[in-house]
């Protein structure tokens, strides 16, 4: 659906040329979620403006719906961006217009009559919760609100793909799940092609099938959102992911759970911690520690919820029993496709 070739984007900076992007090569899948993560400065928006040229590359083509659009003049181009819609961070409404006529203004400029403009924009806002609110003004609904009339504001072209920037930075936690879950029942319920671009690995989390990191104008990592997740291969990878798994327990944890550990007269027991990422969902396998293997469990942090349908996060638990029995139980989680680290042991 979207091909990005060996893209580059050089700035004129005050201090000298700014290489933005540097050679980037993508392919993203018709129907998808696709999400670009990275750090502040790392090339995101850079990238997702070269999809529908709002920044044209300083070299490397861009093709969209089979559609080269890097050789497109200035009517073409305006043609084939109807099939890209954009939902931008600070949502970008017009202030002078209600609800309603904000979503219908792309569709004013594209000449449709009043009639036309109405069966297109009332689906709209109801799909995205509004139906209500058509007469409101922005300056008098919350930053959610406005989100939804600009996701609404995208769709009324009927594109094919939407692009995302930060849509969710500007929102609380609640309302960005919110927002994130609208987007993917846009995806499931229009087949739409969506990119998503983020700084925060939970949005990736929540929504993507598969995801690109970036680094420094470059691709660092991409591939299936669960793969990525549970074997990441690059240290600005392993980094992001530490929002959502962090790769320590905390400090105060340890502490507490040491004097646990070892106490006088009590079989051995072991602060381990457990990750799971790609694990069938559907095993008891905390139970069978305690029925198959004798274990006394005490659960003592963690975090599990999922990525694309499977299980992923961590867990401290503190196992007390025999030696051969820990091992053992040990070895059935590795043998389950849980990472186990063996914390501390008394
Ligand atoms: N118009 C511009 N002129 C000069 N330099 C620019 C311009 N736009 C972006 N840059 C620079 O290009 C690099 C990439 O910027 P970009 O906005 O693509 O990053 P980003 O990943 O979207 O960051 P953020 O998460 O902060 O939005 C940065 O070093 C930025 O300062
Ligand atoms: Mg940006």
């Amino acid at each position: 659906m979207i091909l990005l070739d060996n893209i580059h984007q050089t700035y004129r900076g005050p201090k000298g040329p700014v290489h933005a992007l540097r050679g980037v090569n993508l392919q993203i899948r018709a129907g998808e979620v696709f999400g670009v993560i990275g750090r502040s400065g790392a090339g995101k928006s850079s990238l997702v403006r070269t999809i529908n040229l709002l920044n044209r590359p300083s070299q490397g083509t861009v093709t969209v719906a089979g559609r080269s659009l890097t050789t497109l003049n200035t009517a073409g181009l305006r043609e084939a961006r109807r099939d890209i819609g954009m939902v931008f961070q600070h949502f970008n409404l017009l202030t002078s217009r209600t609800v309603y006529d904000n979503v219908a203004l792309p569709l004013e400029l594209a000449g449709l009559s009043r009639q036309q403009i109405k069966t297109r924009v009332n689906p709209l806002l109801e799909l995205v919760g509004l139906g209500a609110l058509a007469d409101r003004y922005p300056a008098q609904i919350s930053g959610g609100q406005k989100q939804r009339v600009g996701i609404a504001r995208a769709l009324a072209s009927q594109p094919k793909v939407l692009l995302s920037d930060e849509a969710t930075s500007a929102l609380d936690p609640e309302t960005t799940r919110a927002i994130l879950a609208l987007l993917q029942q846009i995806n499931r319920e229009l087949g739409l092609t969506i990119v998503l671009i983020t700084h925060q690995m939970q949005v990736i989390k929540q929504v993507a099938h598969r995801l690109a990191v970036m680094e420094a104008g470059q691709i660092v990592e991409q591939g299936e959102a669960l793969q990525v997740f549970s074997h990441p291969q690059n240290e600005t990878t392993r980094s992001l992911l530490d929002d959502v798994v962090p790769r320590e327990l905390p400090a105060n944890v340890l502490e507490r759970v040491r004097a646990l550990l070892g106490v006088p007269g009590q079989p051995p027991a072991s602060l381990l911690r457990l990750v799971f990422a790609g694990v069938e969902s559907d095993r008891p396998l905390l139970s069978d520690l305690v029925r198959r293997f004798g274990l006394d469990l005490n659960i003592v942090h963690g975090q599990i919820d999922e990525v694309q349908g499977h299980p992923f996060g961590t867990l401290a638990v503190l196992a007390r029993g025999a030696q051969d029995q820990l091992n053992a139980a040990i070895g059935h989680l590795r043998g389950a496709g849980v990472q186990v680290q063996e914390v501390a042991h008394a």
